[in-house]
């Protein structure tokens, strides 16, 4: 798709992966919304950046996300292109602590708030000549982490519906992109040893390689060659991606 002169909103874009694309993307001459829950963070992001404003809205409050959608409608009714960032992770492990609370959380954040704040926008996306949903899912939906479990999970769980949404909207004006990233130094990924991963910087050019050339899976970096011992052997890559340490 071209990705110049659009519209688009990125969801947890004041920091890390979201911030280096909204940057990225500005560049190239987009309308660029972010959000995020910290206000602070939101101003901070966009005092670096042009042609960027924020909202603050929280994706797991339906409140919030009534306004945002609101918000869009009035602001930026030529809204082309949804990115579902912001994301949300419990490192611990199955064998000692109860599960629950964590995958609640994490689901609620990393699949059935994109569903929602899709369901919401699809009516504007749908009325763009060229227009698009990137879903922010991980290598870790392909095989699970131990030490990420629920995360995991959930990543999964949203790359599933993507591949359902793709196959769906195939014969309306919206495409939808998968952006699986590797470990990637961020604030997010500190705990589990995000410093030796890739800089967000590197997601956001593959992103934008993979929206110019219409590459629907988008998979970064080591996610690629990861993808490719998956295909050869589910149970041999599984096996491999929980013996690095800290995946
Ligand atoms: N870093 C990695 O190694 C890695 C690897 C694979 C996939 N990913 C995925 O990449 C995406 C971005 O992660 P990142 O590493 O860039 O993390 P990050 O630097 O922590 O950024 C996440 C952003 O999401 C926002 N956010 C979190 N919860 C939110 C909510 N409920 N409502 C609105 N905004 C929210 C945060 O802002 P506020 O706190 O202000 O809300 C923050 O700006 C996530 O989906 C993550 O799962 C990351």
């Amino acid at each position: 798709m071209n990705i110049t002169n659009k519209t688009v909103l990125i969801t947890g874009g004041g920091s890390g992966i979201g911030f280096q694309i909204a940057k990225l993307l500005s560049e190239k001459n987009n309308t660029i919304i972010i959000t995020g829950r910290s206000e602070a963070r939101l101003k901070d992001a966009i005092a670096k950046l042009n042609n960027v404003s924020y909202l603050v809205a929280d994706i797991t409050k339906e409140d919030d996300v009534n306004k945002l959608v609101g918000y869009i409608n009035e602001h930026h009714p030529k809204l082309d292109v949804l990115i579902n960032n912001a994301g949300q992770a419990f490192m611990y492990e199955l064998a000692d602590q109860p599960a629950f609370e964590n995958a609640g959380a994490e689901m609620l954040t990393n699949y059935l708030s994109p569903i929602r704040l899709i369901d919401k926008l699809l009516p504007v996306l749908k009325k763009q000549a060229e227009a698009a949903i990137v879903n922010v899912t991980s290598v870790l939906a392909i095989a699970p982490s131990h030490d990420v479990p629920t995360y995991s999970a959930s990543k999964a769980a949203l790359h599933s519906y993507t591949q359902a949404l793709r196959l769906s909207l195939a014969d309306t004006g919206v495409t939808v992109f998968e952006l699986y990233p590797p470990l990637v130094d961020t604030e997010f990924s500190a705990e589990i040893g995000g410093s030796n991963g890739i800089p967000p910087k590197q997601v956001a050019d593959e992103l934008l390689e993979g929206l110019e050339s219409d590459t629907y899976d988008i998979r970064v970096g080591f996610t690629a060659q990861f993808w490719d011992m998956h295909l050869k052997s589910p149970d041999e890559a599984f096996a491999m991606l929980n013996a690095r340490e800290r995946n």
